[in-house]
């Protein structure tokens, strides 16, 4: 595996993997665990003989606030052999300075996916995550990249950011990986407190309950407001938002026939986690 920390470094290295099949990006910020593994390895299965790039990058940019960015875990070392392990030809390293001028005064924004769910709660970190998104776009010039079902949202924007920019790049979803006791795998759970640990995987339970309920015919609203009413009677924990909306345009739900989502964010203490899943009328 080569390691690029620089731009130019990037493109000396891939120069020679183009044309020679698929090269497949799996951008990422770090602090990688199973779930990330089981992106490289799904870029790996997806590239064949191609290229599999990887970029490890703390995007300053996608972060509203300065706390959560001087908190998110940072383990350089391991992420290189995680990289290393999981099939990754080329892993993509630079620091902020790298990325951006200091002057920089582009923006990339998505203006109607983004602003319901976790685009409501947290102000600017769509356009960070398509801004830093493109970027990776341009210097990598991948065929296809690979994103987490976990983070549903972000995967549905950057599909609406590769469409209206006719950026020639497919993106693939790929579904949560979970931990034995159903927590979905994410760099903030590190995080939590023993106790949060311990009650955060009812997150999973109450999300098959509303999955359960919501094919045998409940409300839309009501599914939704379940959800939230068990989580509230967790101590400690406080709901960012519980709602049922169209998978594909995140907005109400017009139409029971197709696939809906039930996104969840609640803070735990002060680790907020995400969760989600498709549902359908059976
Ligand atoms: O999902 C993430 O880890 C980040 O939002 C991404 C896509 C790597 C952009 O920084």
């Amino acid at each position: 595996m080569q390691i690029a920390r620089t731009k130019e470094e990037l493109r000396t290295m891939l120069a020679p993997l183009r044309g020679t099949g698929r090269m497949v990006l799996v951008p990422t910020m770090g602090a990688l665990h199973e779930g990330h593994a089981t992106l490289f390895r799904q870029a790996r299965a997806l590239a064949g003989a191609g290229t599999v790039v990887a970029s490890v990058f703390l995007n300053p940019v996608q972060f509203n606030d300065a706390g959560d960015l001087a908190a998110y875990p940072r383990t350089p070392e391991d992420d290189v052999e995680t990289c290393r392990n999981n099939g990754v030809d080329v892993l993509f390293m630079p620091m902020p300075e790298e990325m951006y001028s200091a002057d920089r005064s582009i923006t990339v924004e998505e203006t109607h996916l983004s602003t319901v769910l976790c685009g409501a709660s947290r102000p600017g970190h769509f356009a960070g995550v398509c801004l830093v998104v493109a970027k990776l776009f341009n210097l990598v010039q991948p065929t296809d990249a690979v994103f987490g079902k976990k983070d549903y949202q972000q995967l549905a924007i950057l599909r609406r950011l590769v469409r209206d920019m006719d950026i020639p790049v497919t993106i693939h979803g790929a579904e949560i990986v979970r931990g034995e006791d159903g927590l979905a795998l994410s760099s903030r759970n590190a995080r939590l407190t023993p106790e949060h640990r311990a009650a955060a995987p009812c997150i999973y339970k109450f999300l098959l309950e509303a999955r359960a309920d919501y094919a045998q015919g409940a409300p839309a609203a009501g599914v939704a407001a379940a959800v939230r009413r068990k989580l509230e009677g967790i101590p400690g924990v406080r709901v960012d938002y519980a709602e049922l909306v169209d998978a594909e345009h995140l907005h109400a739900l017009a139409d029971e026939r197709r696939t809906a989502l039930l996104a969840v964010a609640a803070w735990f203490g002060d680790v907020r986690l995400i969760d989600n899943i498709e549902l359908q009328r059976s």
